[in-house]
């Protein structure tokens, strides 16, 4: 039988998204975002829909790469201003029950002792239903803010990830027990010291000479989620992420990058069932196809494309501006991300891009593709790219807000249950339990669950601990 098909939310903290300048149209939302009943109105919306998780990403730094100034992000209120995901996710919490929480935290500014106390909390305020996107951003403009003149190097940013990836699973797996918490009243211990252990770690970028400072929560480590499709980005989602994200306009671009983090992922123990991979998605539903294009005309006639342009110069870390839009966009490589810049150059020869035609498409949900119709045809289209890609699942990005995901809820959800590719219910249980029903806590082979603790011989590991 065909699998059942996951859905994340896409969204931000921020209004419109990844797509600039809908935040004018009459129906969206999203310049809501500062109050709290706005994203427990979503939250409980997805939960309807059964969505697996809210995928919250994060960007520190102004998109400042478009004409070498904020100027243009800052009018079109294109990711900017962008408040603190994590804030979210108690008050989603307390109006759900199941729905999953994939929150972006970039590593680069901060340390990882502060980090895992942050992300152990919200696994014990979650009951065990956090997720965390690992980034290490794009921006010089967030180096800047923390005082260095620019990010360091694209393949120095994934080394840097693999150290504090090394301390932090120290920290999530290692240093507490799991029967350390005694809670006694009789005896007045709450915890036994034997049983709470020291993390030491002496490394490149990172020394910890600690105990963790949270009990242990239901799932230690959140479920990880990556997305990284250089040939690093895709070395390190092999070793580490439980769930990746990939994006690209076509299911020719995506099939090879599927199938090529499947690959790597294999020389680690990790098989097809270990790493979920989850397609960027935009989808414009309506009733009947006329509803549907009424929508999209309605849509681009309000979308921005110097927004669209404003995104995709700070993704690729080349200014757009620049260039005539009749101009083709050919490749430059930098330390920006790679994966932006592949998708309209190398990852499709047949294919090239102008800049109009980049700045009107990513205006409208991103880089991924836009699928416009009914229920059944938006289905098809979902069945079919499921069947060329071999993902498991999608990120639906939003146009309005939360339209889109009403649609979806209403819409589209019923229309893949009645076809057996969605869930009826929710599984109980962790995160980890509903994505993999394994769980709530990692497993060997994952690089986070020490063998030697588990008194498994350590011939062949991937990570690298430092100790
Ligand atoms: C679906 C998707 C969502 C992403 N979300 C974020 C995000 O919220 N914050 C961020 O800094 N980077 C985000 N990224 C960027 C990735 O973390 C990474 O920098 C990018 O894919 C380039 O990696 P690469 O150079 O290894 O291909 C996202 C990428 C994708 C494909």
């Amino acid at each position: 039988m065909a699998r059942e098909i996951l859905f994340n939310a896409f969204a931000m903290n921020c209004v419109g998204h990844q797509s600039p300048g809908l935040w004018r149209h009459p129906d969206d939302r999203t310049t809501d975002y500062t109050s709290l009943a706005y994203w427990a109105d979503l939250a409980r919306l997805l939960e309807r829909g059964k969505f697996d998780a809210l995928f919250l990403a994060d960007v520190l730094g102004a998109y400042d790469v478009y004409g070498g100034t904020p100027d243009a992000a800052l009018r079109g209120g294109v990711q900017v201003p962008v408040n603190d995901p994590m804030m979210l996710v108690s008050a989603m919490a307390l109006v759900t029950d199941h729905l999953g929480f994939g929150v972006t935290a970039n590593l680069s500014y901060e340390p990882p002792y502060v980090f895992a106390r942050r992300l152990s909390t919200l696994d014990h305020l979650t009951k065990g239903r956090i997720g965390w996107n690992i980034v290490t951003g794009y921006l010089d403009s967030a180096a800047r803010g923390m005082g260095e003149s620019r990010q360091r190097g694209h393949d120095d940013r994934y080394d840097v990830a693999d150290e504090f990836l090394a301390v932090v699973y120290k920290l999530w797996q290692e240093s507490w027990d799991d029967d350390a918490v005694a809670a006694d009243k009789a005896r007045g211990v709450y915890a036994d010291p034997a049983l709470v252990h020291r993390v030491t770690h002496r490394g490149a970028h990172y020394d910890v000479d600690a105990i963790h400072l949270a009990e242990p929560s239901p799932q230690r480590t959140p479920v990880l989620f990556q997305a990284g499709s250089s040939s690093k980005g895709r070395d390190f989602a092999a070793r580490h992420a439980e769930c990746v994200f990939v994006s690209g306009p076509s299911a020719k671009v995506i099939a090879p990058r599927v199938a090529a983090i499947r690959a790597a992922a294999l020389p680690y123990g990790r098989g097809r069932e270990a790493i979920k991979i989850f397609s960027m998605m935009t989808v414009i539903i309506g009733v009947t196809e006329a509803e549907a294009q009424t929508k999209l005309v309605a849509q681009r006639a309000l979308a921005s494309p110097e927004g669209g342009l404003v995104l995709m110069s700070g993704w690729t870390g080349v200014d757009f501006s620049q260039f005539d839009l009749d101009d083709e966009v050919r490749h430059v490589e930098n330390d920006a991300g790679r994966t932006a810049m592949d998708n309209i150059t190398r990852a499709d020869p047949g294919r090239t891009w102008t800049v109009r035609e980049v700045a009107q498409h990513v205006a409208l949900g991103g880089i991924g593709p836009l699928i416009v119709g009914t229920p059944s045809q938006v289905a098809d289209a979902l069945e079919a790219w499921v069947d060329e890609t071999d993902v498991d699942g999608f990120n639906l990005a939003f146009t309005i807000m939360p339209g889109s995901f009403a649609d979806i809820v209403d819409y589209l959800v019923p229309e893949l249950q009645r076809r057996g590719r969605y869930k009826r219910a929710y599984r109980e249980g962790s995160l980890r339990h509903k994505l993999f029903q394994d769980g709530p806590r990692l497993k060997v082979p994952h690089p986070a669950v020490r063998r030697d603790k588990i008194g498994i011989k350590q011939e062949q590991d991937a990570e690298t601990v430092t100790a």
